[in-house]
């Protein structure tokens, strides 16, 4: 048995199996969290140190952004190994004693699992480039003869989601042009074949590794992504479009009854151990769509987007309040709440834009779900965190689990202006000029006021911190009372008395910009979305997310009261 596993096994993160129904989740990017050793990447060994900081923030669980050896094509969403630790960012015994530290103050951890595709530089890759066709190294993968004569045009017109075509040639072991390889996202991202065994057999074994390692779940990077009827696509005539692939329903890539048998698969290793491993998919689907991965029989939850998609609006907010907690009802699962992650543009800036306005970046090519840009200049930043604070105050009052994401609790700003020189994601790389990419929520955290990283390492970091990010830092935050940090810490801690049923009652607010609701606990929850001032409901105030002023609630702030 692994020392993180015996480590684990007498932890203080206990063998409750429903752990994670409720928790607070709090994702690291881990190349941008924190930099031990200083060359400018942060690492595991950098997690461990601000364990401190995670236990006062009072998360319930981490998940960490892959960590694998990768060439960083696409952030670590790129692995040549699922199995290792990028030796830019640690080794296998320094994710073994960040385990062993994380539970011994009772935070649990979730890794990335990434099954859509591996990277190019995967052993099972070269493998299939040094193969021949219809080989069955090719035959891991998605492998075609291309068009004309000479096979020189793609197979067909299918587009990347990353945009571009999402085929590229190899060139044979011979040196001549050869077959074409699908990729759905970037070029150095090459599908998996999901019809495949040996993938199967593959990924369970990868489960299995890190759960001998005592981790506690797993996020499913495009859990609906995995199985693809690729003939079925030439025959009907579908696109990879984003506007097709997210809106019309039955798609021959996306989102397929059969990659419920995956994860049946998968849940019968989670239950081996004890309590069972728990995931959660990453799933770009309608609601209803979302349940079976979200089912106990499956996956168990499902990353809920709806809210990270919405405005900020009264009526917005309540309807997916309302078709969530059904969801949640429907899957058996509980539900989770999303306002930020590595994907998109921070909360705190999203809500600065003027409302309507395009969340695409440079331009409006139809690729909003990742809402990669917003023009810095349009951006109240003010007005952004003061909404951000109080739709986060909301979200952290609602039953199920919330996933935040690193800097949230700084209420830090997108960083919308990076040279291009700089930029790393291969959004911009594969849309020069028109996506800016989502580098702008990725730029590592400051701690410090002060230093040539802000205290992320000691030289530097592998994107640059702008200026304004001193006014940001952790540790001048930590002492100021009215800080985000310190507003997140006191709702985070009082959050584990709403712990109890996963229901809340609404009740009349008086205005259809306001929201009102009461937890089985008595607590009520009141968020003013409008601009003009009302009553304040009797009770005491436990946490507000602006400063309150006599008997009234302010406009464009949420409050938590005991009657
Ligand atoms: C997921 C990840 C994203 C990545 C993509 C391809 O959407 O969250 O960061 O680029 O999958 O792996
Ligand atoms: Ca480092």
């Amino acid at each position: 048995m692994p020392e993180a596993e015996v480590a684990a096994s007498g932890a203080t993160t206990g063998s409750d199996p429903l752990w994670w129904r409720q928790s607070l989740v709090y994702q690291i990017y881990p190349r941008s969290f924190a930099d031990a050793n200083g060359d400018g990447i942060g690492d595991l060994r950098g997690v461990t140190s601000r364990i401190p900081y995670l236990t006062q923030l009072g998360v319930d669980a981490v998940w960490l952004s892959p960590f694998y050896p990768s060439a960083l094509a696409d952030g670590g969403y790129d692995v040549d190994d699922y199995r290792d630790v990028d030796p830019r960012i640690g080794t296998l015994r320094d994710f073994e004693q960040m385990v062993a530290a994380l539970h011994a103050v009772g935070i649990r951890i979730l890794i990335d699992i990434v099954p859509n595709h591996s990277s190019d530089r995967h052993a099972w890759f070269r493998e299939a480039l040094a193969g021949a066709p219809g080989s069955p190294a090719r035959a891991r993968y998605i492998f075609r003869d291309g068009r004309g004569a000479d096979g020189s045009l793609p197979p067909d017109d299918l587009t990347s989601l990353f945009g571009g075509s999402a085929w590229e040639r190899i060139t044979e072991p011979h040196g001549t042009p050869g077959q074409w390889y699908f990729h759905f996202f970037a070029k150095e991202q090459p599908d998996f074949n999901w019809d495949n065994p040996e993938v199967h057999e593959d990924f369970l074994r990868t489960l299995r590794f890190w759960s001998d390692r005592g981790v506690d779940g797993f996020r499913v990077d495009v859990a609906h992504g995995l199985k693809k009827d690729m003939d079925a696509v030439e025959r009907g005539g579908w696109t990879t479009d984003p506007e097709e692939v997210f809106a019309r329903e039955g798609h021959p890539l996306w989102d397929r009854d059969d990659v419920h048998d995956v994860y049946a698969e998968w849940r019968r290793v989670f239950d081996e151990y004890d309590p069972p491993r728990m995931a959660v998919a990453e799933t770009w689907v309608p609601l209803h769509r979302m349940t079976r991965y979200a089912a106990p029989e499956g996956l168990g939850q499902a990353f809920n987007f709806d809210l990270l998609k919405a405005d900020f609006d009264a009526v917005q907010f309540r309807r997916i309040i309302d078709s969530s907690l059904d969801f949640a009802t429907a899957s058996g699962a509980s539900t989770t709440w999303v306002l930020s992650n590595h994907d998109v543009v921070r909360h705190a800036t999203r809500y600065g834009l003027p409302k309507g306005a395009s969340r695409t970046g440079r331009g409006t090519d139809g690729v909003d779900w990742l809402f990669s840009g917003g023009d810095p200049a349009e951006v109240d930043a003010a007005a952004g965190l003061r909404r951000a604070r109080a739709a986060t105050l909301l979200m952290l009052a609602l039953p199920g689990s919330a996933y935040i994401y690193q800097g949230e609790e700084l209420g830090l700003q997108e960083v919308g202006q990076l040279p291009d020189a700089v930029r790393q994601d291969p959004i911009f790389h594969r849309n020069a000029g028109v996506e800016v990419g989502r580098d702008g929520c990725r730029v590592p955290l400051p701690w410090e006021p002060e230093g040539p990283s802000f205290g992320f390492g000691a030289d530097g970091s592998h994107l640059p911190q702008p200026a304004w990010f001193r006014d940001y830092a952790v540790s001048t935050q930590d002492t100021d009372p009215a800080s985000t940090l310190n507003f997140y810490r006191r709702a985070l801690a009082l959050r584990h008395d709403l712990q109890g049923a996963e229901t809340l009652a609404w009740r009349a607010s008086g205005s259809p910009d306001v929201l009102h609701f009461e937890r089985p606990n008595g607590w009520q929850v009141v968020a003013n979305f409008g601009t003009a001032p009302v009553p304040l409901p009797p009770g005491d105030v436990l946490v507000a997310s602006s400063p309150l002023d006599g008997g009234v609630l302010p406009g464009e702030t949420s409050v938590w009261l005991r009657s």
